[in-house]
């Protein structure tokens, strides 16, 4: 397995998920092991964006509880109904918010993360079994490209 990522020198995102896919897929292959994987995912995805915080929250316990993430330390549980992470769940697509002061019931787990994406993950049999989290300290910080690229990124975590 390889050790280090190799990266383009670019900031196009689209470029940069190109490159960092099959690296991530190469990553998994192999392991089955939920922890492990998303563990790799979350550094993987941290390294090549520099993005403020990036983890997962899995379904467990009726509720959304923290799982493997890079960044700063973190709420560990939140209602399937509360923030942008239950309603990930709860609608079960991805969510873009590009400003996190404007989101209803935004849970701030730093006040330094200023826009977010949450995307859920899917088991083979389709049910929603963790979401994928991904905050930046930037305002409006992401786009369709970025919902593409950690979509198809987590949907490894299914096959
Ligand atoms: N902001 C999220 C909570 C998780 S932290 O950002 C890591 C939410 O509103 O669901």
């Amino acid at each position: 397995m390889a050790e280090t990522l190799i990266l383009p020198q670019t900031q196009n995102r689209e470029e940069i998920y190109e490159s960092l896919f099959p690296q991530i897929e190469a990553l998994l292959f192999g392991e089955e092991d939920f922890v492990a994987n998303t563990a790799n995912i979350a550094a993987a995805l941290r390294e090549a964006f520099g993005f403020f915080w990036v983890g997962f929250y899995f379904v467990k316990d009726n509720q959304l509880v923290l799982g493997p993430f890079q960044g700063p330390i973190a709420c560990t549980r939140i209602p399937f109904h509360k923030g942008v992470c239950g309603k990930c769940y709860t609608d079960a697509q991805t969510i873009i918010v590009p400003n996190v002061d404007e989101f209803p019931g935004h849970i701030a787990c730093s006040s330094a993360s200023k826009s977010e994406i949450v995307v859920p993950v899917f088991n083979e049999p389709g049910d929603i079994i963790a979401v994928l989290d991904v905050d930046s300290d930037k305002l409006n910080d992401f786009s369709e490209a970025d919902k593409i690229g950690l979509e198809k990124v987590v949907r490894l975590l299914s096959s």
